[in-house]
């Protein structure tokens, strides 16, 4: 018995050595560069191997690293490590190639979700942090650069000689968990008319009145408007109200659509008085899918491509032109030379451009509106020519051509401030948001064109291009802003789509009828800023997109190249019940009530009593749960719920017993409409 138990011991004790020999003999380094970093999303460009956003050796505070990752704020990448790698290290930090900009990242370490490491927050020319992590027993790693605070514009940022030692293995996957193949909810408009403009507009006294009744149904169809207040007439044609009111007042009107198939009636409000974009605009902006290159032409076949598409009869109205419809200060290209203004200041157009009358008319004459797009400062944010010195003649001009809205973006303004207003803001970032901070100087340009806007005999809406500096939110109604933007820009990135979305709830007690906050513009479909491409976000990223700026009753403007609109974006654009949710006469924006680990669940009250309920999942994993907690979202008694994405009822739950069966996909949404039922 003894031997046999000696026996035992001795082959215990060699196997464990054996085993402790293979572990150190099959040890391995695995270096980061050799995955594959396509599944990482970012802020902007593509995942570099062994070199920066920009393709240059990756170089932090002037030292350089032949292997790493380079990628640029906000990033994440997903590594399955399967329990398999002991150790992670890499030396951090932002690359020196943005010399000249601010940057600011903060490089983070998740392990099955939990913070493992972080860097604390790094700015250009901070030598290289080293990250040593252990990782024994993770099974999903997620490397993450945040923004640090500076709205993540040129934060080009090095995960460099970074490896894993790993317990033998000699790769590891990387994945992305959300879905790519786009898929359809929305079901097809029915051939019957309904009518989905909003439900309540307003109009100055004495302003042009022009609002589209905008109904889905086959053609042709007739609309009626009863109970027009005089001054208004309806072309029962098209659907166009025009006229003008001479005296305040609240008119109850009666709008219907007839065609072969059916007719439909909807109520509309006309509230004139002080207050215009009594629902947050719709429409379309040149800069995310032309950027510098728009022109007349582009302009109007948008404006063409928004009714052959039939997004106009959703309610789709503006066609706003950005930057570059000025003459530039030192463009080389042709098209942008030219005279800046005339003897008497008033704004030149470029030669793209010419008549910018003309242009309205032909926009005005299928039913839309128009935009278009200046900065308080001497320079545009492109280097065109601003408003500064001149705004009085340019608000004019925008009267006289016949314009609808305009953004105005703060720009050079920051060197205005410093004293300094030919500096390019470009050229020179910190002055960019110069001055920004400071309440009395971020206010003062915007008070200043506010007031002109309101002294023109027609409503132009007033959208504060400025990221939010000093609470925009808080005063943006006392200069006259009917939308103001909540951060710096958007891409088309899940990075940036997330970190806007999650940094809403702020401002949202601010948003009321005439007044919204404005997270960007949408970015599905083509677009890429003078560079086209097919938005990077997947398909249910797209749904959560468009449900959550929805909720937050933000401005809808539409990013792509309208020419180029696919049948999934096209759905994404034309559900009827998701767009009301939008343009809810009461509103509302939707915040976040409750969070289950990453389901954020936001509630956005609604004018009929009902309450829409975003349930939006920023995790990687599906979300699959039984709900029941109705009273955290308002609800008390019994209630219809809706799917509106797919339009469709899918119960009558009583808050008290009920639960909902809920699946929501990785960085997707499910999107209900809770309806009280008496
Ligand atoms: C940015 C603005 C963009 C676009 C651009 C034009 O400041 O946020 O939306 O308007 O300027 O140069």
């Amino acid at each position: 018995m003894k031997i046999t138990s000696n026996i035992k011991l001795t082959a215990i004790v060699g196997l464990i050595i054996i085993l402790g020999l293979i572990g150190q003999v099959s040890a391995q380094t695995v270096w980061l560069d050799e995955l594959d970093l396509s599944a990482a999303t970012q802020g902007w460009g593509v995942p570099m191997k062994n070199k920066s956003i920009d393709n240059k050796t990756l170089t932090i505070a002037g030292k350089t690293f032949e292997r790493g990752f380079g990628t640029h704020s906000v990033s994440s990448l997903l590594i399955l490590l399967e329990g398999k790698a002991t150790v992670f290290t890499a030396q951090v930090g932002i690359d020196d190639e943005v010399a000249g900009h601010e940057p600011a990242s903060e490089f983070e370490l998740y392990g099955d979700g939990k913070k493992l490491w972080s860097s604390g927050i790094m700015r250009l020319g901070d030598a290289a942090r080293p990250c040593s992590v252990q990782l024994a027993g993770i099974q999903k790693l997620e490397l993450v650069v945040a923004d640090g605070g500076n709205g993540n514009y040129y934060d080009h940022a090095d995960w460099a000689d970074a490896k894993f030692e790993t317990t033998g293995v000699t790769t590891f996957k990387t994945y992305n968990p959300v879905a790519s193949e786009p898929y359809i909810l929305t079901p097809q408009p029915s051939a019957a008319p309904r009518i989905n403009s909003a439900k309540v507009f307003g109009v100055r006294p004495g302003s042009p009145f022009q609002y589209l009744v905008a109904a889905t149904g086959d053609r042709p169809m007739t609309f009626s408007a009863s109970g027009l207040p005089k001054g208004l007439k309806i072309d029962t044609q098209t659907g166009i109200i025009t006229g003008s009111l001479s005296k305040a007042g609240t008119f109850e009107v009666t709008l219907g659509a007839k065609n072969a198939k059916g007719k439909a009636g909807k109520k509309l409000r006309i509230v004139c008085g002080e207050r215009i974009a009594l629902t947050p605009p719709m429409g379309w902006n040149s800069w995310n899918c032309f950027a510098g290159e728009v022109s007349a032409d582009k302009v109007k076949r948008a404006t063409e491509a928004m009714v052959k598409s039939g997004l106009i009869n959703h309610g789709w109205t503006y066609i706003n032109i950005d930057d570059f419809w000025q003459n530039h200060r030192d463009s080389k290209d042709q098209s942008l030379h030219g005279k800046l203004r005339d003897e008497a200041g008033n704004i030149i157009p470029n030669t793209r451009f010419g008549d910018m009358k003309t242009l309205a008319d032909y926009v005005h004459g299928l039913g839309l509106k128009i935009g278009l797009y200046s900065s308080p400062g001497p320079w545009t944010c492109g280097g065109c020519v601003g408003s500064y010195g001149y705004e009085k003649q340019d608000a004019e001009s925008y009267a006289k051509w016949g314009f609808d809205y305009l953004k105005y973006d703060w720009c050079s303004y920051g060197g205005v401030v410093n004293g300094m207003p030919d500096n390019d803001p470009y050229k020179v970032s910190s002055l960019s948001y110069n001055g920004g901070s400071q309440l009395a100087t971020a206010i003062k340009p915007f008070k200043l064109m506010g007031d002109y806007l309101r002294q023109q005999p027609r409503d132009i809406v007033y959208s504060l291009c400025q990221y939010g500096m000093s609470d925009v939110w808080k005063w943006g109604d006392s200069v006259s802003g009917n939308c103001w933007r909540t951060t710096n820009d958007i891409t088309d990135t899940w990075a940036s789509v997330k970190n806007i979305a999650l940094d809403q709830d702020k401002s949202a007690t601010y948003a009321k009828p005439g007044n919204w906050n404005d997270p960007d513009m949408l970015v599905v479909g083509t677009v890429g800023w003078g560079n086209p491409h097919k938005s990077k976000l997947k398909p249910d990223e797209q749904y959560l997109h468009i449900s959550l700026w929805s909720l937050f009753s933000s401005p809808l403007l539409i990013g792509c190249d309208m020419e180029k609109l696919d049948d999934f974006t096209l759905n994404l654009l034309t559900n009827d019940e998701v767009i009301e949710i939008n343009q809810d006469p009461l509103g509302k924006e939707a915040t976040c009530v409750q969070t289950v680990s990453e389901l954020r669940v936001y509630v956005k009250e609604l004018e009929d009593g009902g309450r829409a309920v975003g349930f939006c999942n920023f995790g990687s994993d599906i979300v699959d749960i039984s709900y029941k907690d109705f009273e955290k979202l308002g609800l008390n008694g019994k209630f219809k719920v809706r799917d509106l994405w797919r339009q469709k009822d899918i119960s009558n739950i009583r808050t008290q017993t009920g639960e909902l069966m809920l699946k929501v996909p990785a960085h997707g949404v499910v999107l209900y409409k809770f309806t009280p039922v008496k």
